[in-house]
């Protein structure tokens, strides 16, 4: 895909929910750009061997393929609203869908598909961005999680989107502080956020505790 040649509001909806064969050419782009972020974000999660692990919006499938070789005696589940990346995600995912490691399906954060109390952690990777009003989809985080089980969202900072995302009216703008308050504001306690600086990219992680 040639960014320079595309309307950045269609790529903006592309990214927020990727349909048909643009879908496909978006999800192509993420699995090859978004590597280095998404291993940043596992990074701040500190799996241990036995979790078992939500990631929300998980696209071409880059992070649980890592979250399930990471994980000895653990399980990763994913949910993604995209029935394109459902698929392109099933197919790296493959060998652990088989072995019964990893189970995707296609769904959407405001109401997750899972019993109260389910996981050690939730993650998303530049999902949260889309949340106009998160407060449904983070009561639905906090729900999900077991008692002091972790929420963590990777948001790339705005000063290194693409010039017309902020315009899109799909991306919205937010400072970490901002999206500490509002897990604060949903019940998630000991929230903190830390830096994802590289030489020509800035993005941050956000975590709370159930
Ligand atoms: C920008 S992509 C990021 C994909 C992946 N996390 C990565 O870093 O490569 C956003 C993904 O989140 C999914 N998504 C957005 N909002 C969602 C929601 N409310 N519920 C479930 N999936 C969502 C989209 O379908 C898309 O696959």
């Amino acid at each position: 895909m040639d960014l320079a040649n595309v309307d950045m509001t269609a790529l903006a909806k592309q990214l927020c929910h990727p349909e048909g064969e643009m879908g496909m050419e978006v999800g192509k782009v993420m699995e090859k750009h978004t590597e280095q972020l998404n291993m940043f974000a596992l990074d701040q999660l500190q799996l241990q061997p036995t979790d078992h692990v939500l990631e929300i919006g998980f696209g071409p499938g880059v992070a649980i393929a890592e979250v399930a070789r990471q994980l000895r005696d653990g399980y990763a589940d994913g949910i993604d609203q995209s029935k394109e990346m459902l698929a392109m995600a099933s197919e790296r995912n493959r060998r652990a869908i088989i072995e019964d490691r990893v189970t995707l399906k296609l769904g959407t954060a405001r109401s997750l598909p899972y019993a109260d109390g389910s996981f050690d952690k939730v993650f998303a990777v530049n999902v949260f961005h889309f949340w106009p009003e998160p407060a449904a989809e983070l009561a639905e985080c906090l729900r999900v999680l077991k008692s002091g089980g972790i929420v963590l969202f990777y948001l790339t900072h705005p000063s290194s989107w693409p010039a017309g995302f902020r315009e899109s009216g799909v991306f919205i703008a937010r400072e970490p502080e901002e999206v500490e308050a509002l897990l604060q504001a949903a019940d998630f306690r000991k929230t903190e956020h830390r830096w994802d600086q590289q030489k020509d990219y800035k993005g941050f992680v956000v975590v709370g505790v159930k």
